[in-house]
């Protein structure tokens, strides 16, 4: 019998609603086919969005969305993606896969997007290959509300009122496909870049986010904020109000060959899951070098990159990204959205990459055909948690795997909303196992429980042919005893339990 130790008069902080965030890159089949279809389509859309697509993430409140890249938004030219679609600009698109952008979704279309998503839109700028000139146009193009030669070409493309940036972000990747700059010479052209990201909107500033880390360079942290922090007025924390990080789990350390999304044995589960789990410890590490310059945790650490990189469909543009999606990645999904949770004291946001039809995505299309995955149905199991309060919790593990891939058994996060529910996501690690868990709730009489599992064959997945071969299920399997709730857990499962 395995305890789970429940306080819920010990609060721990608030998870903000973006950690359940996503990320739509011009990349493959994401935005063109996955998102937008165009308003000709013979696919049902909404003003060129594809209305399956945005009733399904609208089911799982999707609350930010980032746009346009990733390494795609250090060449983006966004006046390029603004005006009348025939005289719009075509561009190679470079990084993926070297096809043509039409820039038929440009500004206006995602904005358009994060409406109908009713989620805050969040926008990657230029820095590798743009002007400060440039980055400060659009920020006036998307938010002035006044008379500027921006705001007049925004309402003369026939939208007069100012959208709501509330998330900018200065570049992606400047260490690599942005630029390959160095983190002085990146911090410096943050602090240049960044003063004329503009608060044109009295009532709603722009939270501006700094290009951070890729996993482990903690060099690159400590490098940036020294430099941002130089002379710097306390007040304005390094210039930054986010720094961002990106860790991708690949199962095997080699780019040529990472392994497939399917069809793998249990040692590749096990090495997948311990390689997802250094997540917790690249939040505390960077979070630590954080603190050397911002102890009160003003500056949001931003995870906008994270997930699962598989090799591509055999078949498929090796440049599109475009993966199949198991059990596993639902296990790596509830682990990460369970580290962010407990580190919310730091982690202010996280983008899964991406949305649909590349890389971890929720969503995979084909044609005028939709699935869910399995990562979709695990924030779907974990939408409670947004804007809801860290509760203290801890659970009695064992460590389970192969000789050289070790892993905890069990793990969680729980956390109490303003009605006073309690929502616990439990993830079981082990591919054979189920183990008995009983829950000690302190100071705390349960009333009621209602519980939903994902569960299935570590390599299920849905397909096209297949659409709901994995899905979710009620789980009554419990009892309420004095203290809490005891109930197994199945193996390579997921759960959700609400408790009144
Ligand atoms: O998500 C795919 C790519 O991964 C992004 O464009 C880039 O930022 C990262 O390297």
């Amino acid at each position: 019998m395995y305890k789970m130790y429940i306080n819920p008069n010990i609060k721990k902080g608030h998870i903000n609603k973006e950690i359940y965030g996503h990320f739509s890159e011009h990349l493959g089949r994401c935005i063109y086919e996955g998102i937008f279809v165009g308003e000709d389509s013979h696919i049902p859309n909404t003003r060129g969005m594809r209305n399956d697509v945005v009733a399904a993430l609208k089911a799982i409140k999707v609350p930010v969305l980032r746009w346009p890249g990733g390494c795609f938004a250090d060449e983006y030219h966004w006046k390029d993606g603004i005006g009348p679609k025939e005289n719009r600009k075509k561009m190679i698109n470079t990084h993926w896969g070297g096809v043509v952008e039409d820039n038929s979704f440009g500004t206006h279309e995602f904005m358009e997007l994060c409406e109908q998503l009713g989620c805050e839109a969040y926008i990657n700028g230029n820095v590798g290959s743009g002007s400060v000139q440039e980055m400060n146009e659009w920020i006036e193009y998307m938010t002035f509300d006044g008379v500027s030669p921006m705001a007049t070409l925004r309402a003369q493309n026939g939208h007069p009122e100012p959208w709501k940036v509330s998330y900018f972000g200065v570049g992606n990747e400047n260490w690599g496909c942005g630029g390959n700059m160095t983190p002085e010479h990146y911090a410096n052209m943050y602090r240049r870049y960044q003063t004329y990201v503009r608060d044109y909107n009295s009532d709603s500033k722009v939270f501006k986010i700094c290009c951070g880390a890729n996993s482990n360079d903690y060099a690159w942290t400590k490098g940036v904020l020294e430099t941002c922090f130089k002379n710097a007025p306390e007040h304005l924390h390094g210039f930054m109000d986010g720094l961002s990080l990106h860790y991708y789990t690949l199962p095997k350390d080699n780019w040529q060959d990472k392994g497939n999304a399917t069809g793998f044995d249990e040692e590749e589960w096990y090495t997948t899951l311990e390689k997802t789990l250094r997540m917790e410890e690249l939040v505390k590490r960077h979070s630590t070098i954080m603190d050397e310059y911002d102890p009160e945790k003003k500056i949001g650490l931003i995870v906008d990159e994270w997930g699962t990189w598989f090799n591509v469909e055999s078949g498929t543009n090796p440049g599109f990204l475009y993966q199949q999606n198991t059990m596993r990645d639902a296990l790596v999904a509830g682990i990460n959205l369970n580290i962010f949770n407990k580190n919310c004291d730091r982690v202010k946001m996280a983008n899964i990459a991406q949305m649909v039809n590349v890389l971890q995505s929720v969503i995979l299309t084909e044609g005028e055909k939709m699935i869910l995955t399995p990562t979709y149905y695990v924030f779907y199991l974990y939408k409670n948690h947004q804007d809801a309060t860290l509760i203290h919790s801890h659970l009695q593990t064992t460590t389970i795997g192969s000789k050289a891939h070790q892993v905890p058994n069990l793990h969680e996060s729980v956390s109490m909303n303003e009605e006073g529910i309690i929502n616990i996501t439990i993830n079981n690690l082990s591919v054979t196992e189920s183990y008995e868990i009983e829950s000690i709730l302190t100071d705390w009489n349960i009333k009621d429980v209602k519980g939903t599992i994902l569960t299935n064959k570590m390599d299920a997945y849905n397909s096209f042919e297949q659409p709901e071969a994995v899905g979710l299920a009620d789980f009554t399997d419990f009892t309420l005893t004095e203290q809490g709730i005891k109930f197994t857990l199945p193996p390579c499962s997921v759960l959700h339990l609400e408790a009144k």
